[in-house]
């Protein structure tokens, strides 16, 4: 895959994060969405590949833009054919309400690299490169912070474990808190937490909990390039929520416990620009004549991830502000 791909695909998640930046705290989380996927799709136009949504903002009859089989990039001969799992803007009321840790986010890999997940939901465990292969979705979360504890050379109470706060999740945060652990409850935005688990300086061990299949993918992407573990089950509502598993995923055993290189695999680029200022990276500032983001872009062959700090100019890039993208 092309090097520079990746710094294509930061201009993407730069364009989606300062168009949503624009409505944060205005409370209006269909505005932040609609402004985010907007400019991603456009900047998406001038990326030199011939590219296929696989995971994205819904299925064809429900998203205008960016939805699932939906052909985006320059795509012209000899461009190379690469599948997209992108979230616009993940953790769209967290931008709506001005809270920490909204991101604009897209994994990119060679055709066949990502799971073609339904929008349902999945149960999950992520954690950092300590403990890759010790962490098992199967077991309770007592054993696992044990487990953790264990190769981490600390105890039970000194890890600190992160679940979205949603009461379905009552029982296990009891759990939790039993085992002795610390927990860290956030209102949205699970990607951002398991890219946190392989952070050290975050000071979160374990992702725990239920939250979207999509953002497992994309969580997956980015926890290959940093040698952390995720795993996933696919958790089932009706009939319905099972057909269109199937429907996507194929010959897929859609009930078994997916792993990393389930989820995604192949050499993955995965960048991240921050919406909303949180514990990974900050949001966009704006100041006089343009604003300052913060992205984040790794690939998994090489390990290699790099933090950008840009500042635009809007003088001299007027598509990146609300009247430029709507002159042109
Ligand atoms: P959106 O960006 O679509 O708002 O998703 C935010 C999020 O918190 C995800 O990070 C998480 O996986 C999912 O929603 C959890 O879903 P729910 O809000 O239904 O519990």
């Amino acid at each position: 895959m092309e090097r520079n791909l990746a710094l294509d695909l930061v201009r993407v998640t730069e364009a989606a994060a300062i168009a949503s930046a624009r409505t944060m705290g205005k409370g209006n989380s269909h505005l932040s969405d609609q402004e985010a996927v907007t400019a991603m799709r456009r900047a998406f136009d001038a990326m030199e590949i011939h590219g296929t949504v696989r995971i994205g903002e819904g299925e064809r009859d429900e998203a205008p833009m960016l939805f699932i089989g939906e052909e985006v990039g320059r795509r012209t001969e000899g461009d190379p054919r690469m599948d997209l799992a992108l979230d616009p803007l993940e953790g769209t009321s967290l931008c709506a309400y001005g809270r920490p840790g909204a991101l604009a986010v897209i994994a990119m890999a060679p055709e066949g690299g990502f799971l073609h997940a339904p929008d349902i939901y999945m149960n999950k465990i992520a954690v950092g490169p300590a403990g890759r292969g010790v962490v098992d979705i199967k077991l309770s979360a007592t054993e696992n912070l044990q487990r953790l504890a264990e190769v981490k050379k600390v105890t039970v109470k000194d890890l600190t474990a992160i679940v979205l706060d949603r009461p379905r999740h009552e029982a296990l945060i009891r759990e939790i808190r039993d085992a002795g652990a610390r927990v860290r409850l956030i209102t949205d935005g699970d990607v951002h937490a398991a890219i946190a688990t392989c952070k050290e300086d975050t000071g979160i061990d374990i992702l725990f909990g239920i939250g979207g299949a999509p953002e497992g993918v994309l969580a997956a992407a980015a926890l290959r390039c940093m040698r952390g573990e995720i795993q996933g089950q696919l958790q089932f509502a009706n009939d319905d929520q099972r057909a269109r598993a199937r429907r996507l995923m194929g010959e897929d055993d859609i009930d078994r416990v997916l792993g990393l290189d389930d989820l995604a695999s192949g050499d993955v680029l995965f960048a991240a620009t921050g919406v909303t200022t949180g514990e990974l990276l900050k949001g966009v500032r704006f100041v006089s004549g343009g604003c300052m983001t913060h992205s984040l872009v790794m690939r998994s062959r090489s390990g290699t991830v790099r933090v950008i700090e840009a500042q635009h100019d809007f003088e001299r890039k007027p598509s990146y502000t609300s009247e430029g993208l709507l002159a042109e």
